[in-house]
């Protein structure tokens, strides 16, 4: 097996075990990318009831409605108890970067919705400090220049994710160099600069559970 069917097979693995964090009859967070892709082809196969979904992108609603799954608007929801979504870096307390499919606005909102968050990634997701990954972070267009100029400040290089509009409406920077050690007082302090919409850590609305798809089997992370 080549690396990248390894890779899928191990998404295939975390998405078929997130289904044991599914109430049936509950309405579910579901987020968005390819291992969630995989966890949704699980769920409609599983047959566990739902009375909805509320997904974090137009891709998920599409996949989701596909399936045969009642979509509802995050506006109409009070709360969730749970929320599954992958990620693009995971630390050992849960702290995650989101948003390599820029779909991290609603990620967050979505998470924000839930009192559960249950990450599902394989294992080369997991890092000790955060920053590997570029850091993508949505931004309104006219302010990018100028955030540019203070993620340099920081020692990172930002650049324009080329050809990228969000389900917002709005544009991506992918900031690399960073070495992440504070997740938290980081997603506090770039959260206000003016013009971010988003910035993807995750360290607020960190992973409560964590399912690691690895080699050896999936690991849970409480
Ligand atoms: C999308 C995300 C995804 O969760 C993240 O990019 C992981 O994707 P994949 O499951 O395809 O590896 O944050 O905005």
């Amino acid at each position: 097996m080549d690396k990248t069917a390894h890779q899928n097979e191990l998404k295939r693995q975390v998405a078929q075990a997130a289904l044991a964090y599914v109430e049936p009859g509950s309405v579910l967070g579901v987020g968005t990318g390819s291992t969630v892709d995989l966890f949704i082809a699980a769920l409609a196969a599983s047959g566990i009831p739902l009375a909805g979904a509320v997904s974090s992108s137009e891709r998920s609603t599409q996949a989701l409605r596909a399936a045969g799954i009642t979509v509802l608007e995050a506006a109409a929801v009070e709360r969730l108890s749970t929320y599954i979504d992958g990620a693009d870096e995971i630390d050992p307390k849960g702290h995650m970067i989101k948003g390599g499919g820029a779909a991290l606005t609603r990620e967050k909102i979505v998470a924000d919705l839930a009192d559960r968050f249950v990450c599902i990634a394989d294992a080369s997701k997991c890092v000790e400090v955060l920053g590997r990954f570029p850091l993508p972070v949505e931004v309104i267009p006219m302010a990018a220049p100028k955030l540019i100029r203070r993620f340099a400040e920081l020692g990172g290089q930002a650049s324009l994710r080329a050809g990228c509009v969000t389900d917002n409406g709005q544009h991506i920077l992918d900031v690399r160099g960073l070495a992440i050690t504070d997740p938290l007082a980081f997603e506090a302090e770039i959260s206000q600069w003016p013009g971010v919409v988003t910035v993807g850590i995750f360290a607020r609305h960190r992973a409560r559970v964590a399912l690691i798809g690895a080699a050896e089997g999936v690991r849970t992370l409480n």
